[in-house]
C-alpha cells in the first residue's frame, strides 16, 4: 500500500504495472474531497467519469452531463490529488468529429487538469487525432453509457459470439490508434481475460471480471451511498469497515489481491 503519497504516477507508471503483474487500482471522484482521501490511500488511477451525471446530479443517464460540467469536476479533483493519474470523461456529444474531439479534451486537460481522456467506442479517427496532437486516451468498449437511448437497456454486452468478436477487433484497433488505456464495462469474465492478455495496454474492467489488469467502480456504489440499486457487478466495501477511508483501503487491497471482483461480481 502506497500511503506515503510519492511521486506523482505517469502512464509509463500505470503501464509498468501491468508489465509486472500488479493490478492496477482505479476509482471515479468528482470532488476535492473524495480526491484527496482516494489519493491518500494509493488507488493508481482517478477517473472523473460522467457517471458523475447519476451520481452528483441526479439524471437517468449520463446524456445531459456537458463538457463545462466535466471542467468543473475536474478542476475540483485535480486541485486535492497528488500521486493518482487523472482520466476524465469526454462526455455525450463532444467527440462526434476528431476536431471537436481535440477542442474538447484540450479543456478537460487544460483547464481540468486531467492527464488523459476517456472516450466511448471504437472512434477511431478520434483516437488517431488526439494521440498526433499528444493527447493520450483511454478506450471504452463493452456496455456504453452514452448510448443508452440505443441499446435500451444496461445490459451485459458480447455474450454472442459475434459480438464478442466485434468488442475483441475493437479493442485491438483501439490499441493500434494509439489509445493507452482500456476500460472494459459488463462483458464476459472470459472474454475480458482474452482481451487484457492480447493487448500490450492496461486493460481495467468493471463488471469484467478478476483477469483484468485493474478495476475501477464508481466510489459511490462501493460507499454504499446511493439513490439506486448496487449494481451486481459492485461491492459495498463499507460495511465491515469505520468509515470512507478504510473502506476505500479494503477496495485497493481487494483490488491488488485479486480479491475483487469474485464470480458474484462477474459476468
Ligand atoms: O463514467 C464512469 O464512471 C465510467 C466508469 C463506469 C468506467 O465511465
Amino acid at each position: 500500500m502506497n500511503e506515503t503519497v510519492g511521486q506523482p504516477l505517469s502512464i509509463n507508471d500505470i503501464t509498468a504495472m501491468k508489465r509486472k503483474g500488479e493490478k492496477i487500482t482505479c476509482l471515479t471522484a468528482y470532488d476535492a474531497s473524495f480526491s484527496a482521501v482516494i489519493d491518500k490511500v494509493g488507488i493508481d488511477i482517478m477517473l472523473v467519469g460522467d457517471s458523475l451525471g447519476m451520481v452528483v446530479q441526479g439524471q437517468h443517464t449520463t446524456v445531459p452531463v456537458t463538457i463545462e460540467q466535466m471542467v468543473y469536476h475536474s478542476q475540483c479533483v485535480s486541485r486535492a490529488r497528488k500521486r493518482a493519474y487523472l482520466i476524465a470523461d469526454l462526455p455525450f456529444m463532444t467527440y462526434s468529429s476528431p476536431a471537436d474531439a481535440v477542442k474538447n479534451a484540450a479543456r478537460l486537460m487544460q483547464d481540468g487538469g486531467a492527464h488523459m481522456v476517456k472516450l466511448e467506442g471504437a472512434k477511431l479517427d478520434c483516437v488517431r487525432f488526439l494521440v498526433e496532437q499528444g493527447i493520450p486516451v483511454c478506450g471504452h468498449l463493452g456496455l456504453l453509457p452514452q448510448s443508452i437511448h440505443q441499446l435500451g437497456a444496461y445490459r451485459v454486452q458480447g455474450k454472442e459470439l459475434h459480438a464478442g468478436q466485434k468488442i475483441r477487433a475493437d479493442a485491438l484497433q483501439l490499441q493500434e490508434a494509439g489509445a493507452s488505456l482500456l476500460v472494459l464495462e459488463c462483458i464476459p469474465a472470459a472474454l475480458a481475460k482474452q482481451i487484457s492478455e492480447e493487448l500490450i495496454i492496461p486493460v481495467i474492467g468493471i463488471g469484467a471480471g478478476v483477469d483484468c489488469d485493474g478495476q475501477v467502480l464508481v466510489v459511490y456504489d462501493m460507499l454504499n451511498i446511493g439513490i439506486s440499486k448496487l449494481p451486481r457487478f459492485s461491492k459495498n466495501f463499507i460495511t465491515d469497515c469505520k468509515g470512507v477511508e478504510e473502506a476505500i483501503k479494503a477496495y485497493y487491497h481487494a483490488v491488488k489481491n485479486a480479491e475483487f471482483p469474485g464470480l458474484e461480481h462477474s459476468f
